[in-house]
C-alpha cells in the first residue's frame, strides 16, 4: 500500500525547497501519494489560524509529514502570541503528533569539506544526535517568578519511560549505522542524569550489540570540536540536545545542508515522523529562486529510510545529491569559484534526474 505523506511547505523558501524534496522523492518511484495543506503565515492569511484543524487532522492520518518552514516578519508582531505561526503551528505540531524523538544527522558531504570551520580531514564527520524533545527543563513546573520578581524558578523533570522510550529510538538508529552510542549528561550534578544513566544502562544491558559510552555534557561539547569523528549516535536529554546539535551541525558547514527528523512512536509497522529542514524560512532570500533545497531534499531521504524503511531509497537520493556536488552544481550560500552556480529548481532537477538513472 502507498504510504501517505502531509506536505505542508509553510513560507518564505518553504515551499520553494519543498518542491524539490518532492521532486526527489516522485524520482525514487517509490510508491507514494502526496497530499498538500496550508500551514504558518500562508495558514493564517487564508483562515485566521497558523495550523488549521484540516491541516492537523491530515498530519494525524498521514504516515509522515514534510514540512517546509513557517514564520518570517509579516507575521512577526501577529495578536496574540499563540497565532504566530512559530508558536502557533510548530510546538502544537510537535505535541500533537506526539514527536518525542529529535534526530539531527550531521555529515559532511566530501565535495563541500572546504565550507566546515574544521581544518582539513577533522571536519570529516558522519554522526547523529539524537535529542528528547518534549520533557527535561523546557517543559518542567514550575516554571514562574517569586519574590516580587526577584527570582525566577525553572524546573527539570524526566520519568523513566520517558527516557526509555527516546533511549531506544537510539538503540534502533544506531543498529543501522556504526552500533556506537555516546549518552550525554551531567550526571555528576543532576538527578536526572542520574535517572538517564540507569535507564540506559538497563537497555544497554539487554541490547548488547550496541556499544554505549556515557559522556559529560561539558566535555562532549568539547570533543566535538576536538575530534568529532569518535562520534557514531549521541543521545541526550533536550536542552543539552538542543545545544549539542547545533554545535554538532555547523561543523559541517552550511544550514542550508542539514535535515531532520522528528519522531513518535510506531504505528501500522512504520514510524510516524515529521521531517524538515534546520533552517527557518529565510525571508531574506524568498522567491529568488536562491534557497538551497539540499537540507529539504535529504529530510525527504530520512523520511523513506526512518519512517518507511526504505535504505536504498534514501541511499539514492544521498548519492544524487552527492553527484550533483561532485559536478561542480552549486547555489548562492555554497558557491565557490570553479563551481557553477544554480538556482533551487535546476539543483533539485539535476538530483532527480540522477535519482531516475
Ligand atoms: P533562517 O534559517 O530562515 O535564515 C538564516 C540565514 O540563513 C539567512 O540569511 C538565510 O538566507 C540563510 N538560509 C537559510 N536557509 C537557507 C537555504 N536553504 N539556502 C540558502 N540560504 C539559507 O533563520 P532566521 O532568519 O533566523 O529566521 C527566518 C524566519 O524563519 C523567522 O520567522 C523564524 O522564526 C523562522 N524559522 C522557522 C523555522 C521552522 O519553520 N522550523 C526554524 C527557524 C526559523
Ligand atoms: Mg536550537
Amino acid at each position: 500500500m502507498a504510504h501517505r505523506i502531509a506536505v505542508i511547505a509553510g513560507d518564505g523558501i518553504g515551499p520553494e525547497v519543498t518542491a524539490e524534496a518532492v521532486k526527489a522523492l516522485k524520482a525514487t518511484r517509490a510508491d507514494l501519494e502526496f497530499e498538500e495543506a496550508l500551514v504558518g503565515g500562508a495558514a493564517y492569511d487564508a483562515t485566521g489560524h497558523p495550523l488549521p484543524k484540516e491541516t492537523l487532522e491530515l498530519c494525524k492520518s498521514a504516515d509522515a509529514v514534510l514540512l517546509g518552514a513557517v514564520g518570517g516578519p509579516k507575521w512577526d508582531k501577529v495578536e496574540p502570541v499563540a497565532l504566530r505561526p512559530e508558536v502557533g503551528a510548530l510546538l502544537p505540531l510537535r505535541s500533537e503528533l506526539n514527536l518525542f524523538a529529535n534526530v539531527r544527522p550531521a555529515k559532511t558531504l566530501r565535495p563541500l569539506l572546504s565550507a566546515s570551520p574544521l581544518k582539513g580531514e577533522r571536519g570529516l564527520v558522519d554522526l547523529v544526535v539524537v535529542r528528547e524533545l518534549t520533557g527535561g527543563i523546557y517543559f518542567g513546573k514550575p516554571r514562574e517568578r517569586r519574590d516580587n520578581g526577584e527570582v525566577a524558578i525553572d524546573t527539570c523533570v524526566y520519568s523513566k519511560p520517558e527516557v526509555r522510550r527516546i533511549a531506544e529510538r537510539a538503540f534502533e538508529i544506531a543498529r543501522h549505522r556504526r552500533r556506537e552510542i555516546v549518552s550525554v549528561d551531567k550526571a555528576n550534578v543532576l538527578e536526572t542524569s542520574r535517572l538517564w544513566r540507569e535507564v540506559v544502562d538497563e537497555i544497554a544491558a539487554q541490547q548488547p550489540d550496541i556499544s554505549v559510552s556515557h559522556m559529560l555534557v561539558d566535555n562532549c561539547a568539547m570533543q566535538l570540536v576536538r575530534n568529532p569523528q569518535q562520534f557514531d549516535v549521541i543521545l541526550t536529554e533536550n536542552m543539552f540536545g538542543d545545544i549539542l546539535s547545533d554545535e554538532a551541525s555547523m561543523i559541517t558547514g552550511s544550514l542550508g545542508l542539514l535535515p531532520s527528523a522528528s519522531l513518535s512512536t510506531p504505528k501500522n509497522g512504520k514510524v510516524f515522523g515529521l521531517y524538515e529542514p534546520v533552517h527557518g524560512s529565510a525571508p531574506d532570500i524568498a522567491g529568488q529562486g536562491k534557497a538551497n533545497p539540499l537540507a529539504a531534499i535529504l529530510s525527504a531521504a530520512m523520511m523513506l529510510e526512518y519512517s518507511f524503511g526504505d535504505r536504498e531509497g534514501a541511499d539514492r537520493i544521498e548519492k544524487a545529491v552527492e553527484a550533483a556536488l561532485d559536478d561542480g552544481l552549486r547555489t548562492a550560500d555554497v558557491f565557490e569559484k570553479g563551481c557553477r552556480l544554480v538556482s533551487t529548481s535546476e539543483m533539485g532537477d539535476a538530483i532527480a534526474k540522477k535519482i531516475i538513472s
